[in-house]
């Protein structure tokens, strides 16, 4: 029988496909899944790059091999598609071939363009159309990079004969055979040229940012029809019919569909995406605002806190600095200090994100003493995670949002029940994980799956009961530790001025 729907997360270190299946309890549940690592290229100090034609040829192998272990194409009713946001890629119409390496949303190349625009005084009419701070986070003066670094675009991009799109708009114009030049709503959120109130483009930011309207895609709903595969891909012409960036995704993934619902994704950075309801609100404090999603007549808007460097900081205790040989040991090595020292890790490796966008601070270590060690470096890393989501819950609180009763995790860190209960601690809130771990992919099968009509709405059906962490620490402890958190910041943006 028809009945599943092919979940394609496209993440920042790797590619995954996932088949869900319409489970008779309600809800979807995953049935098979197919993964491959991501190349990150880091050209200079400051840039990362990913090859789009890499990221292509992932997508399709991890497809194919979920169709062939879900028992066939013939078996699956649409396709729903989640993704890294702000990567922006430049192809040319004609072949289909990247016409550069994809320019990753860490990548702080342009730096001195959002500085020339706030030093302009752009930025009170930039956050109030779209909601973003300027940062070179976001797509559009990375699009503009693009186009004026490949010899011969801005040329072309007035013919029709380039286009730019972020990583949900490639994949979709390549399953479609080019027959598709499409992005959701969600993405073009963050891209800097889309009016929040009314989802469009607005002309007066792509000639700001320098982007000619004529390479950028057509704005879709996250459930809505976006194009249909090229038959001669996976032997039928599936319809893809759901996208949203992956936090985005990740939201609707947890059910966290009310005004007063909040989840955070411990990846290679983590986001704070808490939803506020039918109306956009803006941040008074430095958050972005977003949308949710936007899908079968159903909208939510959203404030966001992006923090950069999350699991990455892990990665860098592995690969970097190899005090330790697998992420999960870093549990161990952080229960087995009885405080962390004195010691913090501003994990500003890529700049520092929300509430704090410095884009120049590099990550920064206080507090080291002769007793200083690896176990020290691992618990401060670990511990970082949760001063960073301190941080924006209390942008989140001071932007009007009502205290959280339940902070929904998940993302690969999760999985490490020391750096959880330090969450719980330091934000003073239950944390909440749930049994089933790919929130992500859930929140484009959901959506592809509302389109498509296989289920009727978005809300969780979860199985199993979740992990939870209740805050334990004494409110005189938690203030000191933050005390020492918000001087080892200072010190990190004093140190990039
Ligand atoms: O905004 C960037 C974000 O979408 C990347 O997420 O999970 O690939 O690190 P992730």
């Amino acid at each position: 029988m028809k009945s599943l729907i092919l979940a394609i997360d496209q993440g920042t270190t790797s590619t995954r496909a996932i088949a869900f299946e319409a489970a008779p309890e309600g809800g979807l549940r995953p049935v098979a899944v197919s993964q491959i690592e991501l190349e990150q290229h880091f050209p200079h100090p400051g840039w990362v790059e990913h090859d789009a034609a890499e990221i292509w040829a992932a997508t399709l192998q991890t497809c194919r091999e979920v169709i062939r272990k879900a028992g066939g194409v013939g078996r699956f009713v649409a396709i729903g598609i989640t993704n890294q946001r702000e990567t922006s890629v430049l192809w040319d119409a004609a072949t289909g071939e990247p016409l550069h390496r994809a320019i990753v949303w860490q990548d702080r190349r342009t730096a001195d363009v959002s500085g020339k625009l706030a030093a302009a005084g752009h930025e009170p009419m930039v956050q109030a159309a779209t909601g973003l701070i300027l940062d070179p986070y976001f797509s559009a003066s990375k699009f503009a990079w693009l186009l004026d670094a490949v010899p011969g675009a801005r040329a072309r991009a007035g013919a029709g004969e380039v286009k730019v799109g972020t990583i949900e708009c490639w994949l979709i114009w390549k399953l479609t055979g080019g027959a598709s030049h499409v992005t959701d709503a969600t993405n073009a959120s963050r891209t800097s040229l889309m009016d929040l109130a009314t989802r469009t483009w607005r002309s007066d930011l792509a000639d700001l940012f320098k982007v000619p309207m004529s390479v950028l895609p057509e704005i879709r709903g996250c459930a809505d029809h976006l194009g249909d595969c090229d038959p001669s891909l996976f032997g039928a012409a599936l319809p893809i019919h759901g996208a949203a960036g992956d936090q985005q995704a990740a939201l609707v993934g947890h059910g966290a569909l009310k005004a007063g619902d909040a989840k955070i994704t411990y990846g290679t950075g983590a986001f704070l995406v808490a939803n506020v309801g039918s109306k956009p609100v803006a941040s008074a404090s430095r958050l972005l605002g977003t949308l949710g999603y936007a899908a079968d007549g159903q909208i939510a808007w959203a404030l966001e806190g992006s923090i950069f460097s999350a699991g990455s900081a892990i990665q860098w205790l592995r690969d970097g600095l190899k005090v330790i040989t697998e992420s999960r040991q870093s549990e161990a090595m952080a229960q087995g200090l009885k405080d962390n020292g004195g010691v913090y890790l501003v994990p500003g490796f890529t700049g520092l994100g929300a509430p704090w966008w410095e884009p120049e601070a590099r990550g920064t270590i206080v507090g080291l003493t002769r007793d200083s060690g690896p176990a020290q470096m691992v618990r401060a890393a670990l511990e970082s995670l949760a001063y960073q989501t301190r941080d924006l819950l209390d942008a989140l609180a001071k932007d009007g949002a009502p205290k959280l009763k339940v902070l929904k995790v998940d993302g690969g860190v999760t999985a490490n029940a020391f750096a959880m209960q330090f969450v719980a601690d330091i934000c003073d809130v239950v944390v909440e994980r749930p049994a089933f771990q790919e929130m992500t992919a859930l929140g484009a099968a959901k959506l592809a799956a509302l389109g498509v009509g296989l289920i009727d709405d978005l809300e969780d059906h979860p199985v199993e009961a979740p992990a939870r962490w209740t805050p334990r620490m004494a409110a005189d402890e938690r203030a000191r530790l933050l005390k020492g958190w918000r001087g080892a910041v200072r010190a990190a943006i004093i140190a990039a001025h």
